[in-house]
C-alpha cells in the first residue's frame, strides 16, 4: 500500500477541537498553559470551519502570544498556517481571543478579482482579497475626513503589481476617481491595465514629473481649504479624488539618498494630500526603502493602508505600525510547488489575507 505524503492523515482533524487545544495546548506544560477553548461562536460552512471562543489565562498570556505561537497552534491541532487564524476579542480584553480554524482555506485558492464590484463608492473602499474566515479584505481610498494614502510592501514576484491592477480595475470607470499611474520600467508591470488611467508614466521622467504635478495640483487646492469640514469627505466629479498608484516607488527616487524635489514631493503628498482630495499608493520591495528615509513620509505612508506581502529584508515587521503577523513566516510556495503569490497581511486584520488575482485588462 502507497500513502500520498502530501495528504495529512486525517485521525485527528476529526478530533473535536477543544479537547485536542485542552490535551495539547492549555495543559499545565503546553504552549498556553490554563488556556482554554471555549464556545463556539461562528460557524463557516463555506469553508468547513468554525470560529471559538479562546480563553488565556489572565495576566499570563494575551493575544499577542497567540499570533506568535500560531505555527505551533496550529501543528497541536494538525493543521497547516495557512487553515488557523486569530483575531482580537471585540471586547478589547487581551485575555479573550476569537481562534478561527477552516479545512477548506481561502489562501490556499486563487480567487478571481471581482472588477468594479470590488469597489463601493458610498464607503470609499476597495475589496482586495479574503481573510483566512472569507472576509474581504480591505483597502480605503477614503474615509469621512478626507482621502487615504497607502503602502503596498512587496517583494519581486509576491504579488505587488497584481494588487495595484486590482485596486485601478476596481475604481475603473468612476468619474469621481481621476486615476494616475507610474510605472516606470515602460508599462512592462501594469501592462494592459494602464488604459485605464487617465495619466501614465512609463519612466522614471515622467513618473517624476508627475509626482510634481500632482503636488502643485494639491497646493493649488490648499487655497480652497476650509477650516473644518462641514460634511463627510465623498469625493464628486467636480471635485475629484486624485488615485496616485506608484509601482515602483524606488527607481523614482533618488539613489544616493539625497532629499530631491520628487522625495519632497511625494513626501507633501503623503502627509498633506488627504486633506485636498488626493491618495499616493505607493509599491515598494521593502519597508525599509530609501523613499521611506523621511520619518514623515513613512509615518504618512503606513497610517492608512499597508499590506506587506513579502520582502527583500525582514524590516516590516518592526517599522509597520499595527503589522501584528510577520509576513516572513508566511509561506513563498505552498507543499506542492505553487507559488503563494498575493499571501500577506494588513494593518487591518490579524489574519493574514491573499489578494484578488487581477487580469490585465
Ligand atoms: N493573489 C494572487 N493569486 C494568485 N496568483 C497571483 C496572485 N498575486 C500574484 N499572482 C501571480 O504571481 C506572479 C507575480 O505577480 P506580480 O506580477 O503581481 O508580482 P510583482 O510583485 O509585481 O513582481 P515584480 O516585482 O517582479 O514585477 C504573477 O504571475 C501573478 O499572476
Ligand atoms: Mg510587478
Amino acid at each position: 500500500m502507497t500513502t500520498d505524503l502530501r495528504t495529512a492523515p486525517t485521525a485527528a482533524t476529526t478530533a473535536d477541537l477543544s479537547t485536542l487545544w485542552a490535551q495539547r495546548i492549555g495543559c499545565a506544560r503546553g504552549l498556553l498553559p490554563g488556556s482554554a477553548l471555549t464556545e463556539q461562536v461562528r460557524v463557516l460552512a463555506d469553508l468547513g470551519g468554525e470560529e471559538y471562543l479562546l480563553r488565556l489565562k489572565p495576566g499570563q498570556d494575551t493575544v499577542l502570544d497567540v499570533v506568535s505561537a500560531l505555527p505551533r497552534v496550529a501543528a497541536a491541532l494538525e493543521r497547516r498556517g495557512d487553515q488557523v487564524a486569530v483575531e482580537p476579542h471585540p471586547s478589547g480584553v487581551n485575555c479573550l481571543a476569537r481562534l478561527i480554524v477552516v479545512d477548506d482555506s481561502p489562501l490556499r485558492r486563487t480567487t478571481a478579482h471581482p472588477g468594479v464590484a470590488a469597489f463601493n463608492p458610498a464607503t470609499g473602499s476597495v475589496a482586495i482579497g479574503l481573510h483566512t474566515d472569507g472576509a474581504l479584505a480591505q483597502w480605503a481610498l477614503w474615509n469621512d475626513r478626507g482621502a487615504v494614502s497607502g503602502a503596498i510592501i512587496a517583494a519581486h514576484g509576491s504579488g505587488g503589481t497584481n494588487l495595484v491592477r486590482g485596486l485601478l480595475s476596481a475604481v475603473a470607470g468612476y468619474d469621481p476617481i481621476v486615476p494616475w499611474v507610474i510605472d516606470v520600467h515602460q508599462g512592462v508591470n501594469l501592462g494592459d491595465t494602464t488604459h485605464l488611467a487617465t495619466r501614465v508614466g512609463l519612466n522614471p521622467a515622467e513618473g517624476g514629473q508627475m509626482l510634481l504635478d500632482a503636488h502643485e495640483i494639491g497646493r493649488s487646492r490648499v487655497a480652497n481649504l476650509t477650516g473644518t469640514m462641514p460634511v463627510a469627505y465623498q469625493p464628486t466629479r467636480e471635485a475629484p479624488l486624485n488615485l496616485l498608484l506608484v509601482d515602483e516607488l524606488d527607481p523614482l527616487m533618488d539613489q544616493r539618498g539625497a532629499y530631491g524635489e520628487q522625495a519632497a514631493a511625494l513626501e507633501w503628498l503623503l502627509r498633506y494630500g488627504g486633506k485636498v482630495g488626493i491618495s499616493v499608493v505607493v509599491r515598494a520591495t521593502t519597508a525599509a526603502s530609501n523613499a521611506f528615509n523621511r520619518v514623515g513620509s513613512r509615518t504618512a505612508a503606513f497610517a492608512g493602508n499597508a499590506v506587506v506581502l513579502a520582502e527583500v529584508g525582514r524590516f516590516a515587521h518592526n517599522v509597520v505600525p499595527g503589522l501584528v503577523g510577520d509576513p516572513a513566516l508566511l509561506p513563498r510556495t505552498w507543499s506542492d510547488g505553487t507559488s503563494a503569490a498575493g499571501l500577506g497581511y494588513s494593518t487591518r486584520r490579524y489574519a493574514p489575507l491573499r489578494s484578488f488575482l487581477a487580469g490585465q485588462s
